[in-house]
């Protein structure tokens, strides 16, 4: 029996080139995989045929939208996870679950390689690589895109010359990755940063211009997940795909952002992640209320942390398996429920409650029979500004 290497497979045109070109190349047998991220769009049933009509010689589709929204988006949601402070992460949370489907199946079906169809500009093949190195570090990786200077004109010739059933007139001038968790748009004219986003970008989205009555929506939270919306339960990923129509409908989760690639390219990206940033925005707030000044003020620091190890694709190593301990600890007492109105492309928070709340009445009100002694503010600012008193004296005496 050849040699088996497992392909990442989308269904699009670089990688059902790529199934035939990996054999060209390599002299393997290629056995493609397509994950169900909730990317939409294309029946997977026709996916998984078309990789076999390419040249695959088997062919898997794995659903995976609950074990992406279970085990990646409830991470992402307890730790607040946005890059360079907007960037929910949409394309880096999915390419660590999809190495670890390609180790599975490389390790199921005996194969030494798995490939993956990135270019070598982008993060998405450190990614992949990175993680499968870490999970596997037997398999080896090949980009086909990459390693054969594949580009999209070579492509296209060969998927005519071979009769690759791939609908070309389909051909968009954008590269787009989505799943459950929101779409990532570039290239085209947004290469020009000056250039504005259009409207016909955007699919997860409307227009948050357009007039339309606001939504209210409240979303319940159990120690950090979403556990109900409106108080009807529901999983994680039905929280996700609920308020992704919630939200989407008025406009929210849009980003337009120069992001700072690992490979230390400047990249113009336009996202949308309406209920990424809905449940986030709710999240964090749940966690004002309920979380101590000081494991707030901290987990900020971890939160972007923990975003940088995850764009920079180290979503399988120690620190980012340290860093989840230590979040895990801190959304112990994070259930309550918040109140959002969606609006114009907004979310804002107008409600908040908890069982486990740190708010107290008493001690918060401007009103009489507060439980707060103010006569205990005087001597505790005395302590608290003695040594910037001290040092300010031996400044005065230089
Ligand atoms: N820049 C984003 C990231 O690195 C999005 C990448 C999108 N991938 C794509 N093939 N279009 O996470």
């Amino acid at each position: 029996m050849a040699e088996r290497v497992v392909l990442a497979y989308s269904g699009g045109l670089d990688t059902s080139v790529g199934i035939g070109w990996l054999k060209d190349a390599t002299g393997k047998d290629v056995v493609a995989l397509a994950i169900d991220v909730g990317q939409g769009g294309e029946d997977m049933d026709a996916i998984r045929q078309r990789a076999l009509d390419c040249g695959a010689v088997e062919s898997v589709v794995v659903d995976a939208k609950e074990e992406y929204a279970n085990d990646y988006l409830v991470p992402a949601i307890k730790a607040n996870a946005l890059y360079q402070k907007r960037y929910p992460l949409v394309s880096a949370l999915s390419r660590p679950l999809i190495a670890k489907h390609l180790v599975a199946t490389a390790r199921e079906l005996g194969a030494d390689t798995v490939a993956h169809g990135c270019t070598g500009k982008g993060n998405d093949q450190v990614r992949f690589e990175a993680a499968v190195a870490a999970l596997a570090p037997e398999l080896s990786s090949v980009a086909p895109v990459r390693d054969f200077a594949l580009t999209r004109d070579k492509a296209i010739v060969y998927a005519q010359e071979h009769n690759l059933p791939i609908e070309q007139s389909k051909k968009s001038p954008y590269s787009i990755d989505q799943n459950v968790w929101g779409r990532a748009v570039e290239t085209g004219f947004l290469e020009d940063p000056w250039n504005a986003p259009i409207e016909d970008l955007y699919t997860y989205s409307k227009d948050p211009a357009t007039p339309r009555e606001a939504t209210e929506v409240t979303i319940t939270f159990t120690e950090g997940v979403p556990t109900a919306i409106d108080g009807t339960p529901v999983t994680p990923l039905q929280a996700v795909q609920l308020l992704n129509t919630l939200a989407g409908d008025q406009g929210i989760g849009r980003i337009d952002i120069v992001e700072d690639r690992l490979v230390g390219i400047k990249s113009r990206e336009v996202y949308e992640s309406p209920a990424g940033l809905t449940l986030i925005t709710a999240h964090e707030e749940l966690e004002n209320l309920t979380v101590e000044r000081d494991v707030a003020r901290y987990k900020r620091g971890v939160e972007a942390e923990w975003a940088n190890l995850v764009y920079d694709g180290l979503w399988f190593s120690g620190l980012k398996r340290s860093l989840d301990a230590f979040i895990d600890e801190t959304q112990r007492y994070v259930s309550g429920d918040v109140r959002l109105t969606l609006h114009a492309g907004t979310p804002t928070v107008t409600g908040r409650r908890s069982g486990q709340s740190l708010y107290d009445f008493d001690l918060a009100t401007y009103d009489t029979g507060d439980t707060f002694d103010q006569s205990l503010a005087k001597g505790f600012i005395e302590l608290w500004s003695l040594p910037s008193k001290i040092s300010a004296r031996r400044d005065a005496a230089q």
